[in-house]
Order: C-alpha cells, then structure tokens, then sequence
C-alpha cells in the first residue's frame, strides 16, 4: 500500500497553483444544500464592575449584544461568504432565535424554503455571557431528539426538493434531532443516484448511518469516538484509524481534521495525504470545522479532486483561526494566498 507522507500540492508549483486558481474562480454560483442542526449563537458581552449583594457573583453590565448563526448555520455563513448559492434544510422553532436565523439567511442571499418551522420545539440558542474577555457563563435553550412525525415528513420534502436543485449537499450533523436515519438514508442514496458529492460533518453517535458517503470530515477526537476507540497518540495509530473509518464506510474519502497538527485526507488503495495547517497566527478556532467542509465541499461542487478540495479547505480554515470570532473567508482571500 502506498502512502503519501507529504502531498506534490503541499508547495504547489505555479500549474498547482493555476488549478487552484481555476477551482475558486468556479466557487460563485454553485448550489450547495446544506442539510442539519441549525443554531443561533448569542454573545453578551461587558464589564464587571461590582459582586452582587444577591449572591457571590459578577454583575455584567452589558455594553455589546451579537447573535451569529451556528452549527449548521455557520456553514451556511462560510459558505455564502465563498461564493456559493446556498440553499438550508432544517428546523427552528417559532421563536426570536429561528426569525434571527432566518432574516440572516436571507440577507446572505440563501435560499429558506426548505427551513421548517415547528412550534413544538425551541431553537438551539447558547447564549455566553463575556465579561472582561473571559466567558462567565453559558446557557443553552433547545430542543433535541426525534422529529415529531410531521416535521420529519415536511423535511424530507424540502429534502427532496432541494437535492434535485443542488451540486452538493453538505450533512452539518450535530446530534440535535434533524439527521435522522430516514433523512440520512434519502440524501445519500438521492445524491448517489445524482452523481453529486454529499459530505457529511459526523456525530459519532450517528456514524454506521454515514456508509456511502463522498466524504466525512471528523476531527480527531470524533474520529476515535466514530470507531468506539480509545484515543492513541502517534501517526501510524491516526492512519490506520482512518483507513478503518474509509473501510467501515466504503466512503470515497474521509477527511480527519488535526486541529494544529492541519488534516490528513484517506482515499482507497491506501492514499494518504497529510497537509500541514497553514495558520500563523491562531486568535480564535471555533468553527474551523464547518469552514473546512464548506470550502471541500465547494470546491468538489466545482469540480476539484479530493486532494485539492482538502488543501483549499485547509487554507480558508488557516485564514479563519487568524480572525476573532467564528470567522469566515472569500474567494478574494483564497485566492491570495495561492498566488
Ligand atoms: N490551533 C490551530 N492552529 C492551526 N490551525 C488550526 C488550529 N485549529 C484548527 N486549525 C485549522 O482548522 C482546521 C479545522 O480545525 P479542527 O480540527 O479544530 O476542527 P473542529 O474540531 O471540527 O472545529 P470546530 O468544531 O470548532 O468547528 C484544521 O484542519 C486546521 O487547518
Ligand atoms: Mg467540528
């Protein structure tokens, strides 16, 4: 079996280059449907004057209030920024959360047919209180678990409707309810039948369910937690976690995000390419994940191999952890750093 310690791509030469020029010069305009658990992330932030005389904590006073989406919202955020024409899958409730969510959608040009709402159930909303820089505290509003029987069959329609209309479809899967095994199974087998990539970000939990899949994008720690194993430290024991992960799959890929240690691409006959982070600076990693299977997912929608999506996703993610805050990319930047 071969393996690729370093990747040609890793110091593209100037055709390398040319190519990926040419894969985001495409990225405008694809259909992309991002299907999954939707979120409304809330930031209070303040300063901290005083302890209350009501009990031995902080007051805040708040002098900055910010809502972005998350979750599968923040794929969502990233992919609009890059270009692409997005279109989302999911549910929120009938509350201020899912109208936020929404009204942000639609100013980022995305198509919502396919958001539905229940009243039954309450946005997934995680509200941290910043004070002084420092997170204080966070509380979440949500709720999870099975679909109620309507809102799962108003789903597959938007389902349905949106993968017949897209180029890609990307499964933002955080365990809140909307990837259930009967959505899961439809959009595989309908993205098969189209011939179009469908990637999907995993929870654990849900992983056999994943089998067929163009790729999967875990993070280290997911992707020992995919195989029910304890996590082991050493490169050899990562490869042949993820070769295992391509078997039980029999996925086209799998794409293991290494945090620091950037991401290594498994694809059959053994092909392994590990690609260094390019991050020099480092202000703020959340959400790199969702910037890295937003931009491999374009970047197949657009035509590029696996290698060369996963080496572009690891630079939109590079240029994300240097902004503060869960940041996204343009194709203006991307392609910056390839020149
Ligand atoms: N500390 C870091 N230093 C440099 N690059 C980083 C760092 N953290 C993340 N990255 C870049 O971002 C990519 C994705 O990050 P990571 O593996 O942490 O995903 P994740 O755990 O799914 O993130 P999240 O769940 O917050 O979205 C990495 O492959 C790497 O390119
Ligand atoms: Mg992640």
């Amino acid at each position: 079996m071969k393996c690729y310690d370093t990747d040609p791509l890793m110091t593209p030469t100037r055709v390398e280059r040319q190519e990926l020029q040419r894969t985001i010069a495409r990225f405008r305009g694809r259909r992309v449907l991002v299907v999954g658990d939707l979120m409304l992330d809330q930031y209070i932030r303040g300063a901290v004057s005083r302890i209350s005389p009501e009990a031995p904590v902080p007051v805040v006073r708040v002098t900055n209030e910010t809502y972005i989406p998350g979750g599968a919202g923040n794929v969502v955020s990233n992919l609009a920024s890059l270009g692409a024409a997005v279109s989302v899958v999911g549910v929120v409730g009938e509350d201020d959360a899912g109208r936020r969510l929404l009204e942000d959608f639609k100013s980022k040009n995305a198509y919502v047919q396919g958001v539905c709402l229940d009243a039954q159930r309450q946005t997934t909303q995680k509200c941290r209180v910043v004070a002084e820089r420092q997170q204080a505290v966070r509380y979440d509003r949500e709720t999870t678990g099975p679909l109620s029987h309507l809102t799962e069959t108003r789903l597959l329609a938007a389902l349905a409707d949106g993968i017949a209309k897209a180029e890609a479809v990307i499964l933002s899967d955080y365990g809140k309810g909307v990837i259930g095994p009967k959505l899961l199974a439809r959009a595989i087998s309908t993205a098969r039948r189209r011939g179009i990539p469908v990637t999907v970000d995993p929870k654990p939990e849900h992983f056999r369910k994943y089998k067929g899949v163009t790729c999967v994008t875990p993070n280290t720690s997911e992707a020992w937690a995919c195989m029910r194993r304890e996590p082991q430290s050493g490169l050899d024991r990562l490869v042949a976690l993820g070769r295992d992960i391509l078997k039980t799959l029999n996925s086209r890929s799998v794409l293991i995000t290494r945090g620091p240690d950037g991401m290594s691409l498994f694809e059959p006959h053994g092909k392994v390419t590990h690609i260094p982070t390019v991050a020099r600076e480092v202000f703020d990693v959340s959400g790199a994940g969702d910037t890295v299977i937003s931009a491999f997912t374009l970047a197949l929608a657009a035509g590029a191999p696996l290698a060369r999506a996963a080496v572009l996703s690891n630079q939109a993610a590079g240029i994300v952890v240097a902004k503060l805050g869960t940041a996204t990319t343009d194709p203006r930047e991307l392609a910056e750093a390839f020149r």
